[in-house]
């Protein structure tokens, strides 16, 4: 009977410790929109989040917010945003804090979600510099020549169109690249960028064979020197500037130009709109490593029609040292996980490393401080790919054997790396 009591008691005085709570909120505990998910949001996810951007839903009021919460919320613990990209475990990037939501974070957003989406003061909200990522102290800016309105005739990947644009720099000196970042005109049209360096002017190619040629292609005459570094870098919706350390630069030739290989996506807001990007550059005359961006890789592959995780692997030894400064990873619709890692055993090294590579998300990874790789070092490489009918990304369904192959239905598997020999 006591016990029962004194159970009895404790249950009175639970409930009215709750409503006592309720009554008077510690308002410290108390998440509000404008101290604490605001900064979050702009942080993480409003560069792609925007009016214009190409994520679903502006996340910049509290009102959009407060409507997309619960699905803000499923996206974020279950991993899908913001899309993920390299695993911070395997090495830490430059810039790499914006592109991973910290579990604290996640949880914030739940318990706002759960206490009723407090609003909080809008005068205590702060002043956010919209994410347009522009890259600071440009002094070159190479924009296409002309507007193109894009025709997506393509009947091999409908709504997409690959286009390339090459543009004279107008410098008649050599000069060093130390930074880049495209500028993007027409944000509702433009998907991804590549940036490289080619050798003849002006021409449009559709580079989404079989229709048009190949413009960034090993070998080709639109690009010398595919071997030697002619890739820039690579651009994604949210990424910001690609910075090189310390003394370090791309070498430019007078004569040659820079290409800007551009995937378009329809829109049915931008019908018949056309786009005039760029690529702003910091540049410089002279650097102390000169850094070539090699694409270090694997093309003796095919992943048989069907099969979910066909993984390829391979390795590249070099007679001599050098430094590693950064990586873009690099496959095609059908890439699954890749990893780009030095040394093997105990001396290995991640360079960079994923389960779940996102095409859509593609980005340079700079490293903090560039990686010293001894002669006879092997660098790994290790690309896998699902051919199955079950992935959504598919092209070919039913599957059919895929190799290696620079059009979007083919596949590659590269790690396009930042290397300087001094
Ligand atoms: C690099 C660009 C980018 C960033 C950064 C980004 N998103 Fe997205 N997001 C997208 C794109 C593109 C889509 C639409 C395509 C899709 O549905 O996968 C999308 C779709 C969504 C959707 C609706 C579809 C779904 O998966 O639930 C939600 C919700 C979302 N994002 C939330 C977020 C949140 C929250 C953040 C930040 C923590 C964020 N996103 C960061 C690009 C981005």
């Amino acid at each position: 009977m006591e016990k029962i009591l004194l159970v009895m008691v404790a249950l009175l005085l639970a409930c009215s410790e709750k409503k006592d709570s309720f009554e008077e909120p510690n308002y410290a505990e108390i998440v509000d929109f404008y101290e604490d998910i605001q900064p979050i949001l702009e942080n993480n996810c409003v560069a792609c989040h925007n009016e214009e951007g190409q994520g679903l839903g502006d996340f910049t009021s509290y009102e959009n917010v407060r409507m997309m919460a619960p699905l803000i919320s499923a996206s974020v613990h279950d991993g899908r945003m913001p899309p993920p990209v390299a695993d911070p475990n395997c090495r830490d990037y430059k810039g790499s804090e914006v592109l991973h939501l910290a579990q604290e974070d996640k949880d914030l957003i739940s318990k706002w979600i759960e206490q009723g989406m407090e609003e909080g003061d809008p005068s205590t909200a702060l002043e956010y510099d919209r994410k347009t990522f522009e890259l600071e102290d440009a002094d070159l800016t190479v924009m296409m020549t002309e507007p193109y309105t894009p025709s997506f005739s393509s009947e091999n990947n409908p709504g997409n169109e690959y286009r390339c644009f090459s543009i004279p720099h107008n410098r008649t000196e050599p000069f060093y690249i130390t930074a880049v970042h495209p500028v993007i005109d027409n944000h509702e049209l433009v998907h991804h960028v590549v940036i490289a360096k080619g050798d003849s002017e002006g021409i449009i190619i559709d580079s989404n064979r079989p229709e048009g040629k190949g413009c960034i292609r090993r070998g080709g005459a639109f690009i010398r020197n595919f071997e030697h570094g002619a890739m820039l870098s690579g651009w994604a919706p949210g990424m910001r500037p690609v910075e090189l350390n310390k003394d370090a630069g791309m070498l430019v030739m007078p004569d040659e130009f820079i290409v800007v290989q551009v995937h378009y996506y329809q829109n049915p807001d931008a019908h018949k709109q056309s786009d005039q990007s760029g690529v702003a550059f910091r540049t410089t005359d002279s650097v102390d490593h000169v850094v070539q961006m090699f694409p270090l890789g694997t093309t003796d592959f095919t992943i048989p029609a069907g099969e979910e995780a066909y993984t390829v692997t391979d390795d590249i030894t070099l007679p001599i040292g050098y430094k590693i400064w950064g990586i873009f990873p690099h496959m095609h619709v059908l890439g699954d996980a890749y990893s780009f890692s030095i040394g093997k055993g105990e001396e290995e090294k991640c360079l960079a490393k994923s389960d779940h590579y996102d095409f859509e998300n593609q980005l340079t990874y700079i490293f903090h401080d560039e990686v010293e790789v001894p002669a006879d070092t092997p660098f790994n490489i290790s690309c896998t790919w699902n051919n199955s009918a079950e992935n959504p990304n598919i092209i070919h369904n039913p599957p059919v054997d895929i190799s290696n192959g620079e059009r979007t239905d083919e596949e590659m598997c590269f790690g396009f790396t930042l290397v300087s020999f001094n």
